[in-house]
């Protein structure tokens, strides 16, 4: 198999999340260039538009003119977040902060997931949330009056940090984060650009109280390197050729997948030499290599946490054993992501076995033949479909459309890439 070329994949979900709530925020009009048109960036969009901001249709080329940081207004309907944690989560901190109440709910696989991790820092600074007895959703949040807070949290989830962050910037408080390893920083990032006190000093990050209002500014978002990985891995897994991924985030605290395939054997080249509205901005050069096992530990699994799947799938190719550990998160995202990958991975004749926070692989030659349940989650029909074309095996994925959660166009790209 050869691949060849450069590809730009859509712009980064989290970044184009984090544009969409900030530019409504905004006081005055912010452009977004390049914001990812997908299911999950749909559900923002929408929440936004329900709490009285002004979002156009998703296009290349958007403006919003924001309401201001106190600007939002109770709804009159539920907000559907559909799919999307980052929506639900992110969005429970901005209405913390605000004197309103609204109900937040989603499809089955949202509704299971859980929100207590954020529900407890909330109420702790001063909102109250109601939750169903399983901690998922519906969930109702009374924003209020906040207060300052310090809060450890027990899990490494930048969606928890950025919850705390949003609900003390609109709140007026200030806000410590203390995180057990350091999450992707994107809120940080844009916060900081727009003239937000907010630093980071190793895993804490301090917001200092706002002054009521955040600059209006225009985000550039880069290419997403959580979707670029499906790429990077399948030229990893080549014969012959080179991809090139062009404009990719490389922020630090994405890179682990990037990282982790360069110690498995392939060739990727990329550079930190290009700031682009706060963010390292680099063609990702892909070349195949003989690929070997790895370990991954909790050290680096919050700078690969949603490319694990890909990287589990990689790895039934690679010579010897893979073993994951330290990602027991992995069982509360879009599926059970442990379950969900080992039985695939079993069900299509590869060595695989769970482990309460994580899983072990073992690599082989053999032909990978059967059909995978993708549990409506994106990354898994996406993972399993870089393991589907490669030469020898067939495997039936059974619904293909869930792709459009995160990178709508990925089957199209990836016969692109094969032609
Ligand atoms: C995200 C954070 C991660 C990641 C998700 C996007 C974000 O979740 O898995 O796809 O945009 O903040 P956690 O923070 O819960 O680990």
């Amino acid at each position: 198999m050869k691949v060849n070329g450069a590809l730009r994949v859509p712009g980064d979900k989290s970044i184009s999340h984090r544009a969409l709530m900030l530019a409504a925020l905004g006081d005055g009009a912010s452009r977004i260039s390049g914001i990812l048109e997908s299911a999950d960036v749909q559900s923002t969009a929408s929440v936004l538009r329900a709490l009285g901001a002004e979002i156009p249709s998703l296009g290349q080329d958007i403006t919003v003119n924001g309401v201001g940081l106190r600007g939002l207004r109770a709804p009159s309907e539920q907000l559907d977040c559909g799919n999307s944690g980052t929506t639900t989560r992110l969005m429970a901190g901005v209405v913390a902060g605000l004197p309103i109440s609204a109900t937040f709910v989603g499809d089955a696989s949202l509704s299971r997931r859980p929100m207590r991790r954020i529900a407890k820092p909330l109420e702790a600074m001063g909102a109250r949330l109601d939750l169903p007895a399983h901690g998922g959703l519906p969930m109702v949040v009374h924003g209020g009056a906040l207060k300052d807070i310090d809060w450890h949290s027990e899990v490494a989830s930048a969606q928890v940090k950025s919850a705390i962050l949003l609900a003390g910037l609109i709140g007026g408080v200030r806000v410590t984060v203390e995180e057990p390893s350091p999450t992707r920083d994107h809120t940080e990032r844009m916060l900081g650009a727009r003239g937000v006190d907010i630093v980071r000093r190793g895993t804490r990050v301090e917001l200092a109280p706002a002054h009521g209002c955040i600059t209006a500014m225009d985000t550039l978002v880069p290419a997403d390197p959580s979707s670029a990985a499906f790429f990077a891995g399948l030229a990893a897994l080549a014969d012959e050729g080179s991809l090139s991924l062009t404009e990719v985030c490389v922020n630090e605290t994405r890179t682990g997948f990037l990282e982790t395939l360069r110690r498995m054997g392939a060739s990727v080249d990329f550079a930190r030499d290009h700031l682009s509205g706060g963010e390292w901005i680099s063609p990702v050069t892909v070349r195949p290599g003989s690929l070997r096992g790895v370990l991954i530990d909790e050290s680096i699994v919050p700078t690969m946490i949603d490319e694990l799947p890909l990287l589990a799938c990689l790895a039934t190719r690679a010579e010897g054993e893979t073993v994951i550990t330290g990602a027991a998160e992995l069982r509360v995202k879009e599926s059970d992501r442990i379950a969900a990958v080992v039985n695939n991975l079993r069900a299509i004749g590869a060595e695989a076995a769970e482990l309460d926070d994580g899983m072990r692989i073992v690599g082989s030659h053999r032909p990978l033949r059967g059909a995978i349940k993708a549990h409506g989650d994106h990354r898994l029909a996406m993972s399993f479909g870089v393991l589907g074309v490669l030469p020898g095996n067939e495997i039936h994925i059974d619904d293909r459309d869930c792709v459009a959660v995160s990178y709508p166009s990925f089957w199209s790209d990836l016969a692109k890439v094969l032609a």
